[in-house]
């Protein structure tokens, strides 16, 4: 029976974790945040790929079947070489999910002026993977995107509820309608952009929709495991949940505990 893996460069896939948790208590969960490494936003598709590949395998190696990629950047610049280039070699039932098409298979219900922003890293900006995945579901819809390089920063930091994290927030807000005024609906294309809410609303014009990706990527994964019986059935259910960063446990679990609104104890993976 195999636990569960869920993969973030750092502490926002805790975010999406979180969620999952709530929504599927039963399983059995590894969580890995790639805490030394981190931020993957600014880093090229091939570190991005390479990076997340290596964490994927520990995940493999500790007995992950099923691995959640609740990270934008890796699911935008590494999720699909990973599914086309590796795990055909494995040969056997192992799946690795990322969280925008999920986002995207959704976003057309929220949408009336069928105008949607993204605001996201600028790794996930460029690959263009919201674009490609949002038009493949919803050719109706026009996309803008907008990068926030310092919104990883400022939550990493422990800086988002300070004044000066509104200077950016209203920055890049404005950045991304001034592309286009009737945007109604706003997806939070990184999992750590949550943590920031607070300082996002107040500069959101009113009635758009700012939608977190937690339970929308919970509801996916419940879908998934109901259709696909030949994975839900391997999966270990005793609802034990086990975290990992490859930074140390001082570093890593004060703050994850915040992310994660529970006590976390993890312990070191050496890469
Ligand atoms: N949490 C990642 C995401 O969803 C970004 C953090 C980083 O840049 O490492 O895109």
């Amino acid at each position: 029976m195999h636990p569960i893996g869920i993969f973030d460069s750092g502490y926002g896939g805790l975010t999406v974790f979180k969620k999952i948790a709530e929504r599927l208590p039963q399983y059995d969960y590894i969580y890995l945040g790639d805490n030394a490494r981190n931020p993957y936003g600014p880093r090229s598709f091939q570190t991005v790929y390479e990076y997340t590949r290596e964490c994927v395998q520990h995940l493999f190696d500790k007995g992950c079947r099923l691995v959640i990629l609740a990270c934008n950047t890796a699911s935008a610049k590494a999720l699909r070489n990973i599914q086309q280039l590796d795990l055909p070699k494995y040969g056997d039932n192992r799946r690795v999910l990322g969280v925008i098409r999920p986002t995207a298979e959704v976003v057309g219900n929220y949408s009336k002026t069928r105008k949607v922003g993204v605001l996201a890293t600028h790794g996930t900006v460029i690959s263009e993977s919201y674009l490609l995945e949002i038009e493949h579901h919803f050719a109706d819809i026009q996309v803008f995107q907008q990068a926030c390089p310092m919104w990883v920063p400022l939550v990493e930091n422990n800086e988002h509820r300070d004044a000066g994290a509104d200077y950016f927030v209203r920055k890049n807000l404005q950045q991304l309608f001034s592309q286009a005024a009737d945007i109604d609906t706003v997806i939070l294309g990184c999992t750590h952009y949550p943590l920031l809410v607070p300082k996002i609303k107040p500069f959101l014009p009113p009635n758009v929709k700012l939608l977190e990706q937690g339970d929308i990527v919970a509801d996916s994964l419940a879908d998934y495991l109901v259709r696909h019986p030949e994975i839900e059935k391997t999966c270990a259910k005793n609802g034990q949940i086990t975290f990992f960063s490859t930074e140390t446990p001082e570093n890593f679990d004060e703050k994850a505990s915040l992310f994660f609104a529970q006590k976390v104890n993890s312990t070191q993976l050496h890469l």
